[in-house]
Formats: C-alpha cells, sequence, structure tokens
C-alpha cells in the first residue's frame, strides 16, 4: 500500500467517524424508522442487498444496497443512515476476509461519509421545499432526489479517489467510466428507495414485511446491471478476439492492434477528450486493420514489397474494415475512423484523400500510434525495428504531410512506460505459425508465398526472390542478398508511402507511377542490395512498412 493511499483511507475512516459522532449529537434518531429494532431491519435488509456486488470496469463495485441505506434517511436521519451504512454493507468478500482490514474499513468510510451527510442535506432540503409551499409528499420526494443525487456522487468520487490511488488510473478516467452506472442508480434505486421508506410508514407493522417484498425489485435490478456488466464485457472481448484473429494472420503483425489502441487511449487522454470519444478511438484502434480480414494471404503475407495491383488491393482494406463494421450498431462511430486511418493531412492518404482537419480526429490519432507501433516492431521487411528516438525522427520529419503536426507532440511526450513494446515471446506464436506450411514442398504455391517459408523473410526481407508482377509459378523465389526488382524507389513497390509522404502519392492510391521526381530521399537511401541494407533500419523504408504486413 503506497503512503497517498495510507493517508487517504485514513482521512476517509477518520471523516466517517466524525460524521457519524456530530449527528449522534446533532440529530436524534427520527421516530419513523421504529426505534432501534427498526434500524436493525434496515442492517439487515441491506445487508441481503450489499452481499453480492458487482464488478465495474474501472475497478470499483457497486451493489443495490444503496437504496436501502437511502431509506433510513428518510425513515431515521443521519444517526440511521450512518450505522445502516457502516454494519449493513458487508459483501461476501468481506465476509470471508478476502479484504485486509484497512480495504473493509476503507470501503464502509465510502459509504458512511456520503449517507451522513446525504442525510443532513434531505433535512435541509425538506425544510426548503417545506418552505415553499409543497405538498409534504413532493417535498419528501424532492428533498430524496437531492440526497440521493449527492450520495451517489460522493460516494463514486470517493471510491473513484480510491481506484486512482491503488491502480494509478487517473481519477476523472474512472469516474467518467463508472458514471452511467451512477447515473442508472439515480434514475433506478433513488424513486424505489423513496417508496420502500414510504411503504415502511405503513401502519399497524404492515410496512415492516410488506418492505421485505422489495427484495424482489433489488433482485431485479442487481440482475439488470450485471448482465449490463456482462454484455459490455462480452462485447469487449469479442473485439479483442477479432483484432487478435486479423493480427495473427501473420506473426509481425501480433498484438500490432492491442498496442495502437493502447498508445491511441493514452494521448487521447492526454488531451482530455470525452470519456465517449476516447471509447470509440480505442475500440477502433482494435479493429483498424480488420479488413486485412477481406485480403488474401498472397498479397497480405507477401514478404517483399507489393506491386501496384497488389498495393491497390492492399489499399481497400480501411474501406473494408468500415464496411464489417458499420452493420453492428454498437460500432457504427467506429467506422468513419476505420475508413480514414490511412488518410495523410496533406490530402495523399487514401481511402479518400481527404485533407486535414476533414479526417475525423480518432483518425489522425489512430495514424500516429499506427505508424509508431509499426515502425518500433519487427517487420518481414525490416527485422531490427527502429528505436524510439529513430520513430520519433520519422514522425517529426513527416509532421504536417502525413501525421496531424498538433497531434504527434501528444505521441512524443508520452511516458515510455506506454510506448515501450514488451519484448517479443516466441511462445506465444500460434502453433500454426512455428510450423513449416506443408505446401512450401508441393510446388503449387505462389511465388510469394514460398518466398515467405524459405527463409527470404528471415535473411533478406523485403524484396529478395518476389518480383513484383512474378507469375507465382513457385520456381527460384530469389536468391538471399541479390539485388531486387522490388527495391524502394521502383514504381512496382518498394517503399510506396514514403514516395507519398514526398508528395508524390502515387503508389500508394494506385494513380500512377510511383516515387517520380522523389528519388533517393524519398526512398530511404541506399537500395537493399545485401542482408545488411535490408536489415539495417532505413528510417524512410521503416515508415513506409506502416502498412505492409
Ligand atoms: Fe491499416
Amino acid at each position: 500500500m503506497n503512503n497517498y493511499l495510507r493517508v487517504l483511507i485514513a482521512i476517509e475512516v477518520a471523516a466517517a467517524g466524525l460524521l457519524l459522532a456530530a449527528a449522534i449529537v446533532f440529530y436524534p434518531l427520527a421516530s419513523d424508522i421504529g426505534g432501534w429494532g427498526g434500524v436493525a431491519f434496515w442492517i439487515g435488509l441491506t445487508l441481503i442487498a450489499s452481499l453480492f456486488p458487482i464488478r465495474l470496469p474501472a475497478g470499483s463495485s457497486v451493489s443495490v444496497g444503496s437504496a436501502p441505506v437511502l431509506s433510513t434517511i428518510v425513515l431515521g436521519g443521519p444517526v440511521a443512515a450512518g450505522i445502516v451504512a457502516i454494519f449493513g454493507t458487508f459483501d461476501t468478500g468481506e465476509i470471508r476476509g478476502r479484504l485486509p482490514w484497512y480495504g473493509t474499513l476503507s470501503n464502509h468510510a465510502q459509504i458512511a461519509v456520503p449517507a451522513v451527510l446525504s442525510a443532513m442535506l434531505y433535512e435541509g432540503a425538506l425544510n426548503a421545499a417545506d418552505g415553499m409551499g409543497l405538498p409534504p409528499g413532493v417535498a419528501g420526494f424532492a428533498a430524496m432526489i437531492v440526497a440521493g443525487l449527492v450520495y451517489h456522487a460522493l460516494n463514486n468520487f470517493l471510491t473513484a479517489l480510491v481506484v486512482n490511488a491503488r491502480s494509478g488510473q487517473s481519477l476523472r478516467t474512472v469516474w467518467a467510466q463508472d458514471l452511467r452506472i451512477v447515473a442508472s442508480s439515480v434514475v433506478g434505486l433513488v424513486p424505489l428507495a423513496w417508496l420502500m421508506a414510504e411503504v415502511f410508514r405503513l401502519p399497524d407493522g404492515v410496512g415492516w414485511w410488506a418492505t421485505l417484498l422489495f427484495v424482489i425489485p433489488l433482485f431485479t435490478t442487481r440482475l439488470a446491471y450485471s448482465r449490463y456488466v456482462e454484455t459490455r464485457e462480452l462485447f469487449e472481448q469479442t473485439i479483442g478476439a477479432l483484432a487478435n484473429a486479423v493480427d495473427a494472420r501473420d506473426k509481425y503483425t501480433r498484438g500490432h492492434s492491442n498496442r495502437v489502441s493502447h498508445i491511441a487511449e493514452a494521448m487521447c487522454r492526454v488531451m482530455k477528450l470525452p470519456e465517449s470519444e476516447i471509447e470509440t478511438i480505442k475500440w477502433a484502434g482494435l479493429l483498424h486493420d480488420v479488413g486485412k480480414i477481406g485480403i488474401r494471404d498472397h498479397v497480405l503475407l507477401k514478404p517483399g514489397p507489393l506491386n501496384r495491383e497488389e498495393r491497390i488491393l492492399m489499399n481497400q482494406h480501411p474501406t473494408i474494415g468500415a464496411e464489417i463494421v458499420a452493420p453492428a450498431n454498437q460500432l457504427k462511430p467506429e467506422a468513419p475512423l476505420i475508413r480514414s486511418h490511412h488518410e495523410w493531412v496533406n490530402g495523399s492518404g487514401y481511402p479518400e484523400g481527404l485533407e486535414a482537419l476533414d479526417i475525423p480526429l480518432g483518425a489522425r490519432i489512430l495514424t500516429i500510434a499506427d505508424a509508431y507501433e509499426a515502425m518500433t516492431s519487427s517487420r518481414p521487411y525490416r527485422l531490427i525495428p527502429l528505436s524510439h528516438e529513430q520513430a520519433v525522427n520519422e514522425l517529426e520529419k513527416f509532421s504536417g504531410i502525413q501525421f496531424d503536426s498538433e497531434i504527434v507532440p501528444i505521441l512524443v511526450n508520452l511516458d515510455r512506460e506506454i510506448l515501450d513494446r514488451p519484448p517479443d515471446r516466441e511462445d506465444e506464436l500460434p502453433t500454426m505459425l512455428h510450423a513449416e506450411d506443408p505446401r512450401d514442398e508441393s510446388g503449387d504455391e505462389s511465388g510469394d508465398q514460398r518466398g515467405d517459408r524459405t527463409g527470404d523473410r528471415t535473411h533478406n526481407g523485403s524484396g529478395s526472390g518476389n518480383a513484383p508482377g512474378s507469375s507465382g509459378s513457385g520456381k527460384a523465389p530469389g536468391k538471399p542478398g541479390a539485388p531486387s526488382d522490388a527495391r524502394p524507389g521502383t514504381a512496382e513497390g518498394g517503399a510506396p508511402q514514403i514516395a507519398a509522404a514526398a508528395g508524390t502519392g502515387s503508389a500508394d492510391t494506385g494513380t500512377g507511377s510511383a516515387d517520380t521526381g522523389t528519388g533517393s530521399a524519398d526512398t530511404g537511401g541506399p537500395e537493399p542490395t545485401s542482408p545488411s541494407a535490408h536489415e539495417g533500419n532505413a528510417p524512410r523504408q521503416a515508415l513506409a512498412s506502416d502498412d505492409v504486413p
């Protein structure tokens, strides 16, 4: 436990103790709750509602126990609310001792503080509403709404403080992520709490057992929360699985989408975008290359540069991706970002050649995260990844050309902890990627694929033995180290995106011959005529590799 967390818990617990003491001194137990027997009744009911909390995505949890706590505000005042909040909100984890003692103390303080404060506020709001001449029933309900809002907002804030101290997630993130549940609590549970209190007041002891019937709506509300969280988790897991499936088609891109999403999210947080927009960009990051599902293996897995026809096919993946996700209502906001993640701010990108602010903000963020991740990863045409510094240089070099110049510094200034790629582990490779492709022996595969399997990828990277436009006879995939027709700077591929970076854009868009007038400066220096040249970190070539798997 860090010092900040220790101090925070101490303050919360002290505040809860002081508030409860003040409530005992200044607010006598209201008679509507039926004395201490009534307090015990509400502790029992709250325990039933609190035993099985639901874990929320940001790391906190929620239960429907807030409803009976709020009822005690109406019936017994601050004292009853404080006592029920402290003794009635144990969950199964705490009872079984899975939480350290200070965790339990902290949890209960996070409920007791808002319970006592909102009960005090309820008293004030009730008096104010009476003073305004509102009918007693309406005044009571209005005061309950005010107290309920304050209770849930304060409880969420205190919880977010602790989650922030414990996990390092920003306060804003935790607060915002759980806000939907808080809002639904206010809408669903506060009126229920008011109704429970009203029913409890029924004469002749009817109220006591009639209130027990509320266990059923409390249970169904918990079920609704639980379904919401489960559905959301299932949705996220499905998206993650889809992204992994795309990445797993090529061992060089495994984990790529997850990292792009992770980096893009960090950039969004620095930019303080609204939580809903961050979520959209995060998911679009996971799915940005989902359109590669529609790209044939001989193009997607080609170890060397793509020829013009292949490049045209490959450049369809943003459009295909957008079309794949568009029918899903939940993913509609992601579709334009996926479609535009290869647009360039100078208009040289694809598929539509959008410029500057016409490109959605999320897509401009993803483009930068995508390029950085691709440059700092191994690729078949560049087995040694670029260093952080080299990648940053490339981003800055193409700032205002390919990348939004106002967003590049956001990535450059991110913590290295976020940007650094976790070391690759060979044992993480899917088994099928370890295995030799049996078709290597059959002689019925294209030269491109053959080149992929015969070691050219390992030794020579791009170009070797994979002459663009080759007929795919499967013969003589190429001699390692031999000069290649597919070198950067040729019209057949090489480093097409770099050519576009310098303003030609031809190879990327497939509209004409590549690299015209750009020369070697646009293709990253020496032609890869030797293994060392292939495996060197020619930066231009690295940037060019963004989209080539
Ligand atoms: Fe892409």
